[in-house]
């Protein structure tokens, strides 16, 4: 493979208008950046980051790049990607990038093990996948890894049940243990961004239907909070006693799966877990 794989280079001016646009809303990174320039801390240091391939990782990417980082990306889901800010980062940031909306399974793993042949001295990923493959694959590049970090709820879980076997063989920074990471990002971020993509997706009017949420973690309170703000009759599922009494004090109903299955018209997990739905609805029709 070469350094890079996207799927359109001609998208490049538009994504470089959308990074510049995101770039407005991001002024705190952006005194970073002006720092960085000057000082250039992360000078030598080979950088390998998978992150979601959006307009403000772009703006992440030229900071760390402007602060002297060696740095590639990969996508951490295929279906974030956004063609146009990758080809952006390649054409016109040259930051070599591994990133097409869509790809599949193969595609996304052969992605994953370009941005390790970077041979990395930090890592930065959301949901574990690149180092839970370096270590699985690539354990030849462990003695130059200096740390890493790591985005996301379920990314944090795999690494701590990975540190629990004494298999994590480096530091990683658990950043969604910030307050200012899951107190706003996955609350607010999470919650707006998700009725945004059922919105465009299928053009639904929420107001009125029955909002099934499984989880009232912090994505799932946002996301509750969200729909009931657009008139959806909000449901909750929870296997914790504790935030689905939350819930219940929250104004809203909490079912069992089962329950909730039958009168259902939205149903989105914010759970990290697989099959929350398919399972409770094999044994409700057992049942
Ligand atoms: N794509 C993004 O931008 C983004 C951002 C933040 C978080 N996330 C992901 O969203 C997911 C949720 O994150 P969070 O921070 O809200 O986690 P959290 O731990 O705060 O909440 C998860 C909740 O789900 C509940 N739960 C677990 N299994 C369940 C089941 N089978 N049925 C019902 N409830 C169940 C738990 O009891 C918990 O209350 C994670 O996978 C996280 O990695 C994605």
């Amino acid at each position: 493979m070469e350094n890079f794989d996207i799927k359109d280079s001609s998208l490049a001016e538009g994504g470089r208008r959308r990074i510049d646009w995101a770039e407005r809303e991001m002024p705190v990174l952006r005194l970073i950046r002006e720092r960085f320039t000057k000082e250039r801390p992360l000078k030598g240091i080979r950088m390998s980051a998978c992150l979601h391939v959006t307009t403000e990782t772009a703006n992440l990417a030229q900071t760390l790049h402007a602060g002297g980082a060696d740095l590639v990306i990969t996508a951490s889901n295929p279906l974030s990607t956004q063609d146009d800010v990758a080809a952006a980062l390649v054409n016109i940031y040259e930051i070599p990038t591994f990133a097409i909306k869509g790809e599949n399974n193969v595609t996304y793993y052969k992605h994953i093990t370009a941005a390790l042949d970077h041979n990395p001295h930090v890592t930065m990923d959301d949901g574990a996948d690149l180092v839970s493959t370096l270590h699985k694959e690539r354990r030849d590049l462990l003695p130059n890894v200096m740390g890493g970090t790591e985005e996301t709820t379920t990314g944090v879980i795999r690494l701590r049940a990975m540190a629990a076997d004494g298999a994590l063989k480096f530091p990683v920074i658990a950043v969604n243990d910030a307050q200012t990471k899951h107190f706003f990002d996955n609350r607010y971020g999470t919650g707006q961004s998700t009725i945004d993509g059922i919105v465009r997706a299928t053009n639904v009017l929420l107001a009125g239907k029955i909002f099934v949420i499984a989880g009232y973690g912090w994505c799932g309170r946002g996301l509750a909070m969200r729909a009931r703000g657009m008139g959806a009759n909000v449901v909750v599922t929870e296997i914790d006693p504790l935030p689905a009494l939350e819930a219940v004090m929250d104004g809203f109903r909490v079912l069992e799966m089962s329950e909730a299955a039958k009168i259902g018209d939205i149903f989105i997990t914010l759970t990290g877990d697989l099959k929350v739905i398919e399972q409770l609805a094999c044994h409700t029709a057992a049942n």
